[in-house]
């Protein structure tokens, strides 16, 4: 959060429907901290007004190039003001634009003089996202160093489905706030596990937990953020990966070790994030199991501990667990941190994190307890990996 607060944005919108998911994005960044100047297209005119945008960030809409105030070069002003610039929602037509440095309006004319940073947020129909066109605009988009956030997959307003569907308003803000993030991990590699573990009991059931991945995810994030390359070992989530992540689908624990086993040599920092179950079924059946009436007996056998192991290696990553507790938080994490040998532990309540979009971590090292004050899991993430870089800088990783 630290590194957005203060910051000025200019928010362009052009015409499409998902304007509207604009308004609610410049309330987030705003209760950021963020200074925000709306910038909008005639297009984006028959999508939302200027006095939805305008009550919401207390300023003017900018949209005439030619409307003759100031020196006549708002476009330089606005640019140069901006610490970035964000098209949210970016047409298929303003990407074009875009791509071939069209200066025809007040937004792409402010786009092509900008020096700061620009992201954009594609929103169209699926068919006009995946045309050639459209896909080599984006290639060179990202080739001149723009920041494409999305777009994602869905039910689009057009009632086809696909992907063309701009991100929600609180992705966007992640992203923005993301591209702010000093380059702190740049060269690093970063390994983790998430989410729960699936123990088959036989051919339909079996063992898992009600970790939803949430945090691992936002780690893997954040860390994306930061520059690092990172690997996400993950259990079955039902969450989409972050872009550029490398993703290792996994189901049991035994597959999860067998993962982090191969990955862990090449790998800078491990951090196991996983709600790994520590039993295993002894002997699965192939078949459903059939009820006979009686009582089943089901034998458990205990998984491997992938952390101690990874822990224990003889040239380990920086390692990093994390610790759900029902109950006596400090006492439990501290034993566990000392019991696998780890230079940082993180914990939390399992009954205010398993499955929340917030969290409340305590971070647990030689130097004794952390508190992190609660906020979602996005920025956590960022909490904690500034924690570990802090720990790594003296310690050489
Ligand atoms: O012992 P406990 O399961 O509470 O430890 C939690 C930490 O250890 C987490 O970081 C979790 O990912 C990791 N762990 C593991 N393999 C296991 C059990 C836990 O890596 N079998």
């Amino acid at each position: 959060m630290e590194q957005i607060k203060s910051k000025s944005i200019v928010l362009g919108l052009t015409g499409g429907i998902a304007a509207y998911k604009a308004a609610e994005l410049a309330r987030l960044l705003i209760k950021q901290g963020v200074d925000v100047q709306v910038a909008m297209t005639d297009g984006a005119g028959h999508f939302i007004t200027h006095t939805t945008m305008q009550a919401l960030t207390g300023k003017p809409v900018l949209s005439n190039q030619w409307d003759g105030s100031g020196n006549g070069m708002a476009h330089i002003n606005l640019s140069r003001a901006a610490d970035a610039i964000v098209i949210a929602p970016a047409t298929a037509d303003f990407i074009a634009r875009l791509a071939h440095g069209l200066a025809d309006d007040l937004l792409s004319t402010m786009c092509l003089a900008r020096n700061c940073p620009l992201l954009i947020a594609p929103a169209m129909n699926r068919q006009m996202w995946e045309s050639a066109a459209t896909q080599r605009n984006i290639a060179q988009l990202k080739a001149d160093g723009v920041i494409v956030l999305g777009p994602d997959t869905g039910v689009q307003a057009c009632g086809e489905e696909g992907m063309g569907r701009m991100l929600e308003a609180e992705q966007l803000a992640q992203g923005v706030i993301g591209s702010f993030q000093p380059k702190l991990l740049a060269g690093k590699k970063l390994l983790l596990t998430a989410g729960p573990t699936y123990e088959a009991i036989d051919a339909v059931r079996g063992i898992t937990n009600r970790s939803s991945g949430k945090m691992g995810y936002a780690i893997a994030q954040a860390a994306l953020d930061m520059g690092a390359q990172v690997t996400l070992v993950s259990g079955p989530v039902a969450l989409a990966a972050p872009a550029g992540a490398q993703l290792v689908k996994v189901e049991s624990a035994l597959e999860m070790f067998d993962a982090v086993k191969k990955l862990v040599a090449a790998s800078d920092i491990f951090i196991g994030v996983a709600a790994v179950a520590d039993y295993r079924v002894a002997q699965t059946s192939a078949q459903k199991i059939k009820k006979d009436g009686g009582n089943l007996a089901i034998e458990l056998v205990p998984n491997p501990d992938i952390l101690a192991y990874v822990a224990a290696l003889a040239n380990p990553p920086f390692c990093v667990g994390f610790a759900a507790e029902s109950e006596n938080l400090r006492t439990y994490a501290e034993q566990k941190r000392r019991a696998k040998k780890l230079p940082l532990l993180a914990a939390n309540l399992a009954q205010k994190a398993i499955g929340a979009d917030d969290n409340e971590l305590i971070l647990f090292d030689d130097a004794g307890e952390h508190v992190l004050p609660r906020s979602d899991k996005p920025s956590q993430a960022r909490a904690l990996l500034s924690h570990i870089i802090k720990l790594t800088m003296t310690n050489k990783l």
